[in-house]
């Protein structure tokens, strides 16, 4: 192991100074509605108002990136009707929350394969990350129209075609090199990732990423999670003995 590496496992070995990344699974807004004989999307929409509960208390319980999975690459398989009706929710969360994630000092990022995301909400995302690039209370990213395998896919077309060129040495490809071309170049592995609604697996999320991430589920439906549950489930992970196989 080289010092550098070694440096790295040091620093991430601590549950305590360095940044804390918490990524979220947000599933169960059908079961919600469903309970409820109510639409899939009314559950999507109360789905919404969980994510502001989260938020409004990410930042004051020692949270400094929180990712969540918004709609994934295999998302778009679902009923026309429904992904419409996501589209249509994603574009006035964005019209509406604009001002106030700026506000609360949050940095605004998505990730994902945006290209088929319709112009009207790309030119949304970019203004609103232009708009927050330079807040640091909180990194907030949602990740939609985004897959793990996709991710590690574009990363290796992306560094193949620098090989092809003769611009890189594929010898030189390593772990950091990589990391660097994914979607989350900026953005640390994450330490925690929660997914709700009692579903145990991974579903496409950040598959390289959280080679080291301690897990958590909960069995409540993500609209009934709120910032409270979240403080929970950090304060139980905080007590955890991460060891990175050392
Ligand atoms: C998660 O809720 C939100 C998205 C996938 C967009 P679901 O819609 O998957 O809810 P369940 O799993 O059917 O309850
Ligand atoms: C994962 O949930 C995607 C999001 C929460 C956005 P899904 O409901 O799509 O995953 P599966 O189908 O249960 O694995
Ligand atoms: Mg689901």
């Amino acid at each position: 192991m080289t010092l550098h590496s070694l440096q790295n496992v040091q620093v991430k070995k601590s549950n305590g100074p360095h940044a804390l990344h918490v990524a979220m699974i947000m599933d169960g807004n059908g079961r919600w509605a469903r309970q409820r004989g109510l639409p899939h999307l009314a559950g999507h929409r109360q789905g919404a108002e969980a994510l502001r509960s989260v938020l409004e208390v990410a930042h004051s319980i020692g949270i400094d990136y929180l990712t969540v999975y918004g709609f994934s690459s295999e998302n778009w398989g679902r009923p026309a009707h429904e992904v419409s009706g996501l589209m249509q929710l994603l574009r006035v969360y964005l019209e509406r929350e604009s001002a106030k994630l700026h506000e609360a000092g949050l940095r605004f990022r998505v990730i994902g394969d945006r290209s088929r995301l319709d112009q009207k909400i790309i030119a949304m995302i970019a203004a609103i990350e232009e708009r927050t690039a330079r807040n640091s209370k909180l990194n907030f990213t949602v990740a939609i129209s985004y897959g793990g395998r996709a991710d590690i896919l574009q990363a290796a077309r992306s560094l193949a075609q620098q090989a092809a060129e003769g611009r890189l040495d594929p010898g030189m490809i390593d772990e950091n090199l990589f990391s660097s071309h994914l979607a989350t170049s900026n953005i640390p592995d994450p330490d925690l990732l929660i997914r709700t609604s009692g579903e145990l697996r991974i579903s496409n999320f950040l598959l390289w990423q959280s080679a080291y991430t301690e897990l958590a589920f909960s069995d409540k439906l993500w609209p009934d999670f709120n910032g409270d549950d979240l403080q929970a489930i950090v304060a139980e992970f905080r007590e955890r003995d991460r060891r990175f196989g050392c």
